[in-house]
């Protein structure tokens, strides 16, 4: 982030420099008491015990660092000069209102940074007038529950907006405006509910964070317009159901988070996601997963099942995903029984790292227990199923065993070679 603040600011130093003079003739500039002034017209108060705006801030100020003082209101006229600033902190203040117009002079500010006002709980409409070229706004850690609908239509060149850990209890209607935003943060407010037309205009958008919130409900179609995004954060939500379809239009998304819900099972929701790489699924409750639940998922590199009150995956889970490197499965009761042998062969040629596999049945660190409870069971098992894909997302048995023919005696062989050599023992208290 910090960096490319600095390349945003970089090219304006070079314009606005010039009709100045010398850097030397800043030099002379007044300073405001307890500030450091940079010739660089860089001027920082940052922790200066401020009570009210310094006076003698020059109007060639590039870059103003007003945080962790005490200001309290900002009038009107407040930087009414300064039409070279770029950057502007008001960090860890005590702003209580924002006077319509306050920052109206400020045409060539880039980055505005409003964090830590816990007073602040409202937005006029007239707010952020003339900041034409406002690229970044922070209006993060302060009390906001209520954003006027023509809040941010003063701020056509905005892409990112960090309104994180606010007081907002639905999306508001002022993103309307927000075309060119790129990253979305909602991240720790109280938003329960995510409607069809609440984000249809970001249409520019690349990470949305509604991480921490209380969303239970999306409705169908709200992602619908967001073909760029590539990283969406759901996770710390109240979501328990995911029906199909819902992230159609997420044909960029690379990251899914959908930690820390009460989700219980997934059928095919992800079947647009033709790019996603890492899905985060951990610390849910599912209890189930259809068989081809991930199938359309051929980028797909991290799975994150962690967490989860799973006893079997289905047989053609993981047919097909010629990416996936990462399963996480701990802390699932596993039953290491014959409805889990496909998973043992199919182990046998995945190639990535597996983590967590530690069977609640039966107890696998009794190897002899285990393996001659294994060698009674598996003598009686079906033959694990082709590794082809037949069902489709509405399959008919996501966790049965199909009727096969029993296990050939050489596969049987393999296998129980396979369970129980000291190899798999060693693999086991690995995973
Ligand atoms: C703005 O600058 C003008 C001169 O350029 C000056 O007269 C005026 O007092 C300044 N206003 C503020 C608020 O500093
Ligand atoms: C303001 O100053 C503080 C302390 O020097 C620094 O951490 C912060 O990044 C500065 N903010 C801006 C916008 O430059
Ligand atoms: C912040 O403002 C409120 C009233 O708006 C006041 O009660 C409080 O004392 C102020 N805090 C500081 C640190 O100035
Ligand atoms: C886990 O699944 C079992 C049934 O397999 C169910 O009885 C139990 O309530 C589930 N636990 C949680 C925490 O969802
Ligand atoms: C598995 O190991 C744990 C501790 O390492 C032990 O308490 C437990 O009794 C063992 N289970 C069996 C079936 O031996």
């Amino acid at each position: 982030m910090r960096v490319s603040l600095l390349l945003l600011l970089l090219p304006s130093f070079s314009l606005v420099a010039s009709p100045l003079g010398s850097g030397r003739a800043v030099s002379h500039l007044p300073c405001p008491p307890s500030c450091k002034c940079s010739p660089d017209a860089i001027i920082s108060c940052d922790g200066a015990g401020l009570r009210r705006l310094p006076k003698e801030i020059a109007a060639s100020t590039i870059s103003l660092n007003l945080s962790n003082n005490f200001l309290r209101l900002l009038t009107a006229d407040a930087f009414s000069n300064l039409t070279y600033l770029n950057s502007l902190s008001l960090n860890g203040n005590n702003l209580t209102f924002l006077y319509p117009g306050a920052f109206k002079s400020l045409c060539n500010l880039r980055v505005l940074h409003l964090s830590r006002n816990p007073q602040l709980a409202y937005l006029h409409a007239n707010t952020f007038e003339g900041l034409k070229n406002l690229i970044s706004l922070d209006l993060s850690h302060c009390n906001l529950f209520e954003i006027h609908p023509f809040v941010f239509s003063h701020l056509p060149s905005l892409e990112a907006l960090v309104l994180a850990s606010n007081n907002m209890r639905y999306v508001p209607e002022a993103f309307r405006s927000l075309t060119r935003l790129t990253r979305l943060s909602l991240e720790s407010n109280r938003i329960e509910a995510i409607g069809r037309d609440s984000l249809k205009d970001m249409v520019a958008l690349k990470d949305l964070n509604l991480r921490k919130n209380r969303i239970w409900t999306i409705q169908k179609d709200a992602f619908h317009q967001l073909d760029r995004l590539t990283v969406l954060n759901l996770g710390h939500n109240h979501l328990s159901d995911l029906p199909n379809q819902l992230f159609g239009g997420l044909t960029q998304l690379k990251t899914m988070r959908l930690e820390a819900n009460r989700l219980t099972m997934i059928s095919c929701p992800f079947d647009s996601l033709h790019n996603l790489r890492k899905l985060y699924l951990n610390n849910n409750h599912i209890m189930s997963i259809a068989s081809s639940a991930f199938s359309s998922l051929k980028e797909l590199d991290f799975l994150h099942l962690n967490r989860n009150n799973l006893s079997h995956l289905p047989s053609h889970l993981f047919a097909d995903l010629p990416k996936l490197r990462y399963i996480f499965l701990s802390h699932n009761p596993w039953e290491c029984d014959c409805a889990m042998l496909w998973f043992a062969t199919w182990l046998l040629t995945y190639p990535g790292v597996i983590e967590g596999l530690h069977c609640a049945l039966p107890a696998v660190n009794d190897t002899s227990l285990f393996g001659q409870r294994a060698r009674e069971a598996f003598a009686n098992c079906p033959a694990p199923p082709k590794l082809s894909k037949e069902e489709g997302c509405d399959g008919q048995h996501p966790n049965g065993v199909p009727h096969l023919p029993a296990v050939s005696e050489e596969l049987l062989g393999v296998l129980l070679g396979w369970w129980c050599s000291a190899a798999l023992s060693n693999l086991l208290s690995l995973l």
